[in-house]
């Protein structure tokens, strides 16, 4: 694996960006007989990114990242994702596919899953495969449950495995930090502790009371947990002393919402107002915490962002777009034109 991430050659390229994604609410309905969990959980992109750089080649596959954690070889969903699509698309040309890594690797923001994703809808361009989301979702649901809610992004409805993906009607919009404990997670033990807790429960159906309230009110938060969250500190019991202390700082900080995503281990706090999350960042940092600060993307942000990175390819070549000094992005890309401010937690129609 290299280090060096610098383009080879000023040809037609692409450069995307692949969104990490937190569980705004996630529940656990059962065991299925495919030996996966049946899920209910409530997806959300937000602007913490990696960065891919894509270049064709005429034969072959080649992927490299800039994190020595993470696999050059077939262990590498982002290098699945591409010979996939070769192989269902019938191509025979190839690509280079360099990865800049900032998303916390097995945090629980699917920043593998996204990374495929984000080669998915980049190489079926690319190529000229011409699948579009829609035709990439058989291909994505194999190579991951969490990778066919990264075609859609904003937020969004994740029922079966998490791979039937619903866009919500409205959108939240906010400010967003995330707490890295640089602490792995294997999300397959998690879901296996689960199944030994795993006793019938009446369902609370918080996420679709939440969905199907109107939203505008911070309360409807509240209603929300992740079902995965003991489970997880079962698996990491080092977790749970910091993840105490992690909640007690974003609620007395005054998040709206404070939770693990996914099966862990990152933690991250929803706010309304950029100053509270500055506020929660500083205290969070004082008391020796690792924190990214980002914002929501939205549906439409999200949209918007792809078409216009899809769309520059064949514009103009490899090299011209700068990077962000930030782990998100603040706002600067695909937080409106207009330079709207995520002030007040938000819902939006789509
Ligand atoms: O699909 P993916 O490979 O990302 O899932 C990782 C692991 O998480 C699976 O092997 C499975 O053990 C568990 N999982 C599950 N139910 C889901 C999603 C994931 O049991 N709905």
């Amino acid at each position: 694996m290299e280090r060096a991430l610098k383009p080879t050659a000023k040809t037609r390229a692409l450069r995307v960006r692949a969104y990490a994604k937190i569980n705004l609410g996630l529940e656990v309905l059962g065991v299925r007989a495919d030996g996966y969990h049946e899920l209910r959980t409530l997806f959300q992109t937000i602007d913490l990114h990696d960065d891919i750089l894509i270049q064709p080649r005429a034969r072959g596959l080649v992927v490299r990242c800039d994190d020595p954690a993470v696999p050059g070889d077939e262990r590498n969903l982002a290098l699945r994702a591409a010979l996939e699509l070769q192989r269902y698309a019938g191509i025979e040309r190839g690509a280079e596919i360099a990865i800049t890594k900032r998303i916390p690797v097995g945090g629980g923001l699917a920043g593998g899953s996204s990374d495929a994703a984000a080669v998915l809808m980049a190489l079926d361009r690319l190529w000229g495969a011409g699948l579009g989301p829609a035709g990439l979702h058989p291909l994505a649901r194999r190579l991951g449950a969490d990778v066919p809610f990264f075609l859609v992004g904003g937020t969004a409805l994740g029922l079966g495995r998490g791979d039937e993906v619903y866009p919500l009607h409205r959108q939240v919009r906010c400010h967003a930090i995330v707490i890295d404990l640089q602490r792995p997670v294997s999300t397959s033990a998690v879901f296996a502790r689960v199944d030994r807790n795993l006793t019938p429960h009446e369902n609370s159906n918080n996420i679709f009371r939440f969905v199907s309230s109107d939203l505008e009110g911070l309360r409807a938060f509240r209603i929300l947990s992740n079902e995965l969250e003991q489970a997880a500190m079962e698996e990491a019991p080092d977790l749970v002393d910091r993840a105490q202390r992690i909640r007690g700082i974003l609620n007395r900080e005054g998040a709206t919402l404070a939770s693990l995503s996914g099966s862990g281990s990152s933690f991250f706090g929803l706010f309304d107002d950029g100053r509270k999350a500055q506020g929660a960042q500083s205290a969070l940092m004082a008391a020796g915490f690792i924190v990214l600060r980002a914002r929501t993307v939205s549906l439409g942000q999200y949209r918007r962002i792809w078409a216009g990175s899809l769309g520059r390819m064949r514009a103009r070549g490899v090299g011209n777009q700068s990077r962000s000094r930030h782990h998100g992005d603040h706002g600067r890309q695909g937080h409106s034109r207009r330079g709207r401010k995520a002030k007040s937690l938000r819902v939006d129609r789509v």
